[in-house]
């Protein structure tokens, strides 16, 4: 559209086109204006991840207390073959791409059979985005890479096309998570449509356990998860001329059992007034009044095979690892 003109960068084998620049900025005051001002206060997770949030999530992935990304890793680690040979997959599309770390794995192993064609990272961190494409053009030869800075929420319409190779979409470190289940399906349902019958979508999915291991998970010893919980205040103080005064909120994150889901959440500990300029918004929090900034749902096999099967698409293979807190869920088209 003439109005969300895409901005490119082009060498021999990268090519990154951004889609948020105009749109993103009307999408974080919109989130921020209608999440501040309802009934209860809360914020989307996608805005944590600026250039400091992607890097603070790369340290908390190396948390002792962090087992989602080792467990996911493992999965990756003995799998990537089997899947990626079971589709004669060359093309992977990471969907929240983040760090290259797991991506390396299949890419791996669709170079190892010769199949490997393209990689298309889509994150809405353009920063996390280039650094990951440019460290992995160093890697493969002759690998393209069309890196997307996009909304996956909204944009999956901007997808480069499929070129007849197959391809595996892939959705991994517990993203899926973060969406309440009527948005989580919605979600499902949209990236659907960028699969053929033969192609592949790769989904890692945080396991119910113990609440005690998963609130250990959010709530870090050296509180890394807090500054990242905490970054979403500085975000609206750049990007909307807050006047948030950070430390002033307290990180909690619990389990909620009726709903099997963590959510961090940000505490005022104080009574105070922000303001927003840009939005022309004054907020109040009374003291000890929370902001939901993340919910991180935790899944069954049951209901995650449910929420796939709202969205016209099957469970084909159930990784797990040994210890059973991840799995690794690979779906294909129904029937
Ligand atoms: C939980 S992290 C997972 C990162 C990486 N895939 C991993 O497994 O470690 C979520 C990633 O998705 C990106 N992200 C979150 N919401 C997004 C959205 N709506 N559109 C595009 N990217 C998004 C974030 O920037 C971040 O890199």
């Amino acid at each position: 559209m003439a109005t969300e003109s895409a901005l490119q960068r082009q060498d021999s084998k990268i090519r990154i086109e951004s889609w948020l620049a105009r749109a993103d900025e009307r999408s974080l005051a919109d989130n921020v204006r209608k999440g501040l001002t309802s009934r209860v206060k809360q914020l989307p997770p996608k805005h944590f991840y600026d250039e400091r949030g992607s890097a603070l999530f790369e340290r908390i992935c190396d948390l002792p207390e962090y087992y989602l990304t080792r467990a996911e890793r493992e999965i990756l680690t003995e799998r990537a073959e089997v899947i990626v040979s079971a589709t004669e997959a060359g093309e992977l599309v990471e969907l929240g791409s983040g760090s290259p770390d797991k991506a390396r794995l299949l890419l791996d192993a669709m170079f190892a059979r010769g199949a490997l064609v393209r990689y298309v990272p889509v994150d809405v961190s353009e920063a996390a985005l280039t650094d990951a494409a440019a460290e992995l053009a160093s890697e493969y030869e002759g690998l393209q890479i069309h890196g997307v800075v996009a909304d996956f929420e909204r944009q999956l319409d901007r997808m480069p096309q499929a070129d007849g190779t197959p391809r595996v979409v892939a959705l991994l470190g517990s993203t899926i998570g973060n969406f309440p289940p009527a948005s989580r399906r919605a979600l499902l349902a949209q990236i659907a449509t960028l699969l053929g019958a033969s192609d592949r979508l790769l989904i890692g999915a945080d396991l119910v356990k113990d609440p005690a291991v998963l609130e250990a998970a959010y709530n870090d010893s050296q509180g890394v998860t807090a500054e990242f919980n905490r970054n979403i205040l500085y975000v609206i103080n750049r990007e909307l001329d807050g006047d948030f005064d950070p430390p002033a909120f307290e990180h909690v994150a619990f389990f909620d059992p009726r709903q099997e889901w963590m959510e961090m959440r940000l505490r005022a500990r104080r009574k105070m007034t922000v303001r927003i300029a840009d939005l022309g918004l004054e907020v109040s929090f009374a003291r000890r009044e929370e902001v939901r900034t993340e919910i991180s749902a935790k899944f069954t096999r049951a209901r995650l095979r449910s929420d796939l099967a709202a969205a016209g698409l099957e469970v084909r293979e159930w990784y797990t690892d040994d210890e059973e807190r991840f799995a690794l869920a690979v779906a294909g088209l129904l029937g």
